[in-house]
């Protein structure tokens, strides 16, 4: 029997786009996304489809296909659950900070209420598919708290991660490299497997959708992350090495990426990876290491962070000392505010770390980011805690233009790689810009040449 009704718990980065294509290609599925969000709910409701909650190139026409079809956005989450034969969990995990575990370990509480609510909801028997990314063995807590509070009901366990990037939401879901799912071995266990394979054959090729127990599937998600990540800080280690001795970090990569068994994909240097998966899955793996007392590796691991963090301080020193060791009272323009292009997501994104080390050094803020609103620019400032609120109120100030946010500026910072920022009038920043002139590119997206015919001083990452 296949399935027919899914609900998926979380209206978020992930499951918003996982599930509007999930219906766009079982259209005789009925998929309804619930949240407690009602904002967000609405937003997903929203007739103007630029109105989506998320953005993401592409989604707008995949959910303007299914929505009110056989896709629905609600804040019923109980009668999503009641209706459901298969229900996803999707909700936040994010890293713990209070109590055992603080700034380590996956905060499962969303989690576990998801649970709860299944649990009490319930009526007939349903497979729960993990899709947030959760420490190895999470399935086996849902599964207690589900046999142990429930009505008696079956509930069948899986874990399907998601591999989709932001900003390449929609191409990804499409063109997944492989679909990955996890179940429990037993004549239940693939039952389950099987029911949620035929989902995706919709449109994915057999052979790419791999099948696992729980436990491979949930640590395969931390370790595909801990690799990327594990790049990232590999090449931003080295850009430092380069600034040093006159190698181009941009040759290097070009080089050692030639190398098949290397490979040329994530090895673009950047002011430091962001996002709400790197960090947090590498710390929950870092925390995972170290309950086992398998010191070494998490130590091997937790090494990939404190790169990452170096390299954002690095940046923020870097302008402080070109700028003749002060930036106190100069006006310092970051062009984008989201941790890469083609996304409003900002968790963990580098210019919340850049911008906080440059108010530390009183220097007045100017954002722009084609995207990112005020509202989220001085919230994610404001959850660092750094100073009052009202000093940041003061010292962040948020554009409308690039041209307004570099006017009488001494420096520029680019911190999002933004194809816009390519083709602005370079020569008319530069004409409304205090002199000397500095562009700290955090990306290597200009054109260095060109901005220093124009007299900017242009620095980039892993350059001398
Ligand atoms: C990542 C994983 O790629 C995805 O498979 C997983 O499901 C979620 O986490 P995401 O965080 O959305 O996706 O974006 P990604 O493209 O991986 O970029 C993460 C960060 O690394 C960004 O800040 C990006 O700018 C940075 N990055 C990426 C680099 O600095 N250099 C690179 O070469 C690639
Ligand atoms: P992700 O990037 O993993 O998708 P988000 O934070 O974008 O994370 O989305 C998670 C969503 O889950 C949020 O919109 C949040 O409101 C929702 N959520 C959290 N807990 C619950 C719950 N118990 N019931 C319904 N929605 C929930």
């Amino acid at each position: 029997m296949k399935i027919k009704s899914i609900c998926c718990i979380g209206a978020g980065y992930v499951g918003g786009p996982t599930m509007s294509v999930i219906a766009q290609k079982n259209p005789n599925i009925k998929v309804t996304v619930v949240d407690i969000n009602k904002d967000r709910i609405d937003a997903w409701n929203s007739v103007d489809l630029s109105k989506l909650p998320i953005y993401e190139p592409g989604l707008d026409k995949v959910v303007s296909e299914s929505r009110g079809r056989n896709l629905f956005f609600s804040t019923d989450v109980d009668k999503a659950i009641f209706d459901s034969e298969m229900i996803f969990i999707s909700v936040n995990t994010p890293t713990k900070t209070y109590g055992a575990g603080k700034g380590m370990a996956a905060d499962l509480k969303y989690v576990e209420l998801c649970a709860r609510q299944i649990a009490k909801v319930s009526k007939s028997d349903k497979i729960i598919v993990e899709k947030s990314t959760l420490p190895v063995k999470t399935a086996e807590a849902i599964k207690n708290i589900l046999d142990n509070t429930g009505s008696g009901v079956h509930f069948d366990i899986l874990s399907n991660p998601e591999f989709l990037a932001e900003g390449t939401a929609i191409k990804d879901l499409e063109f997944p490299d492989r679909v990955l799912i996890g179940g429990e071995q037993t004549t239940e266990g693939n039952l389950a497997i099987n029911k949620l394979v035929q989902i995706y054959s919709s449109w994915v090729d057999s052979t790419k959708i791999v099948t696992t127990n729980l436990w491979s599937s949930e640590l395969s998600k931390l370790t595909a992350n801990a690799f990327l990540a594990q790049r990232i800080s590999s090449i931003n280690s080295l850009s430092e090495l380069c600034e040093k001795t006159g190698a181009d970090i941009d040759e290097v990569a070009t080089a050692i990426g030639m190398d098949s068994r290397i490979g040329s994909k994530f090895l673009k240097t950047s002011v430091g990876f962001g996002g709400s998966c790197f960090q947090k899955d590498i710390l929950n793996l870092v925390y995972i290491c170290k309950s086992l007392g398998i010191n070494e590796v998490a130590d091997y691991w937790e090494q990939v962070i404190i790169m990452n963090n170096h390299q954002r301080t690095r940046f923020a020193k870097n302008i402080l000392t070109s700028l003749y060791n002060t930036v106190a009272g100069k006006k310092i323009t970051i062009l984008g505010w989201s941790f890469k292009k083609d996304t409003n997501d900002t968790r963990e994104s580098a210019a919340i770390y850049v911008a906080d080390n440059l108010i530390d050094e009183e220097a007045s803020i100017h954002v722009y980011d084609p995207k990112v609103s005020a509202k989220q620019m001085h919230l994610d400032l404001n959850n660092l805690n750094s100073r009052e609120k009202s000093l940041n109120t003061r010292m962040l100030n948020v554009e409308e233009s690039p041209y307004d946010a570099s006017k009488n500026s001494h420096a520029i910072a680019i911190l999002t790689e933004w194809d816009e920022f390519k083709g602005y009038d370079w020569e008319k920043i530069y004409a409304s810009m205090n002199k000397p002139a500095f562009i700290f590119d955090g990306r290597n997206i200009l054109d260095k040449t060109k901005l220093e015919k124009i007299g900017f001083i242009y620095k980039a990452i892993g350059k001398q």
